[in-house]
């Protein structure tokens, strides 16, 4: 089973690479399950129903949160109905959607889980390593993945080696820079972060000018998205049907071709 886990989808380039590249490589690594971070699907911040409609029909089935899960007032219309959209368990407001989401794959219960990391991360108020334990005793499935949204490596790795053979796919998100670091521990794959999907040439995925003008000058800026090509970043894990662990975990990072 191959399953595809994309990195923070960042505003309307973001969206643009998933509808480019989601059916190219569902089609050229024959992908059984999608999973993106869409925290910042909406300019930059949040999510809105339409662009949740559309990343679905792009071919994403489960769509993973973030700190900016609440950013867009729209959330809230929809966030208690939406089926494939996962918040996460230890972050608040608490109270509107959910944390897990159990999807059927190849005869597989697959339960994606998306928890927040505590360091350098606002409004967590609870421990993720604490959360991921009660989530496991209280959700029986064949596979387990988990988007760990947070800014710092050191936690991610921690998770990864405490639910090593627990947890099947812990992948990080939030940072927007991929690291190098995936690994398989225990029949579990991980890498600290995807990556993003969104403007080359940004920081994080905004402006240049206004993000140096930021860090140089007390300014205060506005919340501009960069423009211009843009970058894929994601990883393809494979799992074993037959023992139900990663066997294989590579990194996609998809640049423009003129870089
Ligand atoms: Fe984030």
């Amino acid at each position: 089973m191959k399953i595809l886990l994309i990195g923070d989808i960042v505003g309307a380039i973001g969206r643009e690479m998933i509808m480019k590249y989601v059916p190219i490589l569902k089609k050229e690594h024959a992908l059984d399950l999608v999973i993106a971070n869409g925290e910042n699907s909406a300019h930059g911040k949040g999510i809105t129903k339409k662009i949740y409609d559309k990343l679905l029909q792009a071919g994403v089935d489960v769509i993973t949160m973030g700190n900016h899960t609440f950013s867009k007032n729209d959330i809230y219309n929809f966030i208690d109905e939406a089926q494939s959209l996962i918040r996460p368990v230890n972050m608040e407001p608490t109270g509107y959607g959910k944390s897990t989401c159990i999807v059927h794959v190849k005869g597989k219960k697959i339960a994606v889980s998306n928890v927040c990391g505590e360091v350098f991360m606002y409004n967590v108020i609870d421990s993720p390593f604490l959360c991921m334990e009660e989530i496991l005793e209280n959700t029986q499935a064949d596979i387990h993945i988990v988007d760990f949204h947070g800014e710092a490596t050191s936690e991610k790795i921690a998770f990864t080696y405490r639910f090593a053979g627990e947890v099947q796919v812990v992948v990080g998100t939030h940072t927007h820079v991929q690291t190098a670091d995936e690994r398989i521990v225990k029949g579990t794959a991980a890498i600290s972060d995807l990556g993003m999907c969104g403007a080359y040439e940004s920081v994080l995925g905004r402006d240049v000018n206004e993000i140096v003008t930021r860090f140089t000058t007390n300014e205060k800026t506005k919340y501009t998205l960069a423009t211009g090509p843009g970058i894929f970043c994601g990883a393809i894990v494979t799992i074993d049907e037959q023992t139900n662990q990663a066997t294989h975990i590579e990194r996609i990072q998809i640049r423009p071709k003129e870089v």
